[in-house]
C-alpha cells in the first residue's frame, strides 16, 4: 500500500479560539492516511491534548544548538517534551525571510534527528531559477548540502521526509502541474538514491504549494508523490478533512 501524508503548515496563524473550532469541525472518520499538523510552537501542547490521537503534531523550526544562551529560540528537545513528533526544516520562508542557509539547515536537521524528531526537509526553486532552467541543480545542492553527513543508518523509514515546494507556488494559488511536480519528485528520488546513497530507504516525498481539495488528486496520484504539505487550505477544517479523505482513498490503489 502506498502510504500518503497530509501535513498542515499553519505558519503564524490560528489562535486558541480558531483551533477549538477547527477540531470541532475536523472529520477524519473517512481517513486512514497520515495526518500531521505543525502549529505555532506555543500551540503544540494544545494540539497534542485536544486533537484526535491519530494526528501527529510538529514544529515549524528549531534552533541548531542543543541548549544555552540563545534568547528567543526553541530547542528540538523542548518541542519533543511538548509532544511534537516532527519538525519542518528549511521552509522557503525560513530560507528567504530569516536568511537560513544550507549550512545552518544541515545543523538543524542533525539536531532534530538526534533528539528523536522526524524531519520534513523542504526544498524548492524560485520563479527566477525555474526561468533560468536551473531548477534541478538548485534542488540537488539544497539536498546535498542540507542533508550532508546524514548517513542512511541515521534514518529509519519515514523519519526523514522531503517536501518539494516550488517557491512560486507557495501561497500564490499557482500550483505546479502534476507532470511538473512528478518530474521533480522523480529527480529528488534519484538524487537521494545515487548522490546521497540512500537507495534502501523509504523517504516519503511531499508536494507543497497551493494544494487544495480541487487539485490534490491529480498531484497525489503521481508515482513519486506521497503526500502534500499544505499551508492555506490546512487552516480550514473542511478542506483539511477533504484532503485527508482524498489521500486516504489513493492509498488503496
Ligand atoms: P500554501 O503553503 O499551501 O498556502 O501554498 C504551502 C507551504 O508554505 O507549506
Amino acid at each position: 500500500m502506498k502510504k500518503q501524508y497530509i501535513v498542515g503548515n499553519w505558519k503564524m496563524n490560528q489562535d486558541l479560539e480558531s483551533i477549538k473550532s477547527f477540531f470541532a469541525d475536523l472529520d477524519l472518520s473517512e481517513s486512514s492516511c497520515e495526518t500531521w499538523i505543525s502549529p505555532q510552537a506555543l500551540h503544540i501542547q494544545t494540539l497534542v491534548n485536544d486533537s484526535p490521537k491519530t494526528l501527529q503534531v510538529g514544529g515549524q523550526n528549531i534552533c541548531e544548538a542543543t541548549s544555552g544562551a540563545y534568547t528567543g529560540e526553541t530547542s528540538a528537545k523542548a518541542l519533543k517534551d511538548m509532544g511534537a513528533t516532527f519538525c519542518l526544516i528549511g521552509h522557503s520562508e525560513r530560507r528567504s525571510l530569516f536568511q537560513e542557509d544550507d549550512d545552518l539547515l544541515n545543523k538543524k536537521v542533525h539536531q532534530a534527528l538526534s533528539c528523536g524528531l522526524k524531519v520534513i526537509f523542504c526544498v524548492g526553486e524560485t520563479l527566477q531559477e525555474r526561468n533560468q532552467g536551473i531548477t534541478e541543480s538548485v534542488i540537488k545542492s539544497q539536498l546535498i548540502e542540507g542533508l550532508e553527513a546524514i548517513g542512511p543508518a541515521q534514518i529509519a523509514n519515514d523519519t526523514l521526509l522531503i517536501a518539494y515546494e516550488p517557491v512560486w507556488a507557495i501561497g500564490t494559488g499557482e500550483v505546479a502541474t502534476p507532470e511538473q511536480a512528478q518530474a521533480i519528485h522523480h529527480f529528488i528520488r534519484n538524487t537521494l538514491a545515487f548522490d546521497l546513497d540512500w537507495r534502501d530507504k523509504q523517504v516519503p516525498l511531499l508536494y507543497g504549494g497551493s494544494v487544495k481539495p480541487g487539485n490534490a488528486e491529480g498531484l497525489l496520484c503521481q508515482k513519486d508523490i506521497d503526500g502534500a504539505l499544505v499551508g492555506g487550505a490546512s487552516l480550514k477544517a473542511t478542506d483539511y478533512s477533504r484532503l485527508a479523505s482524498i489521500a486516504s482513498s489513493l492509498q488503496k490503489n
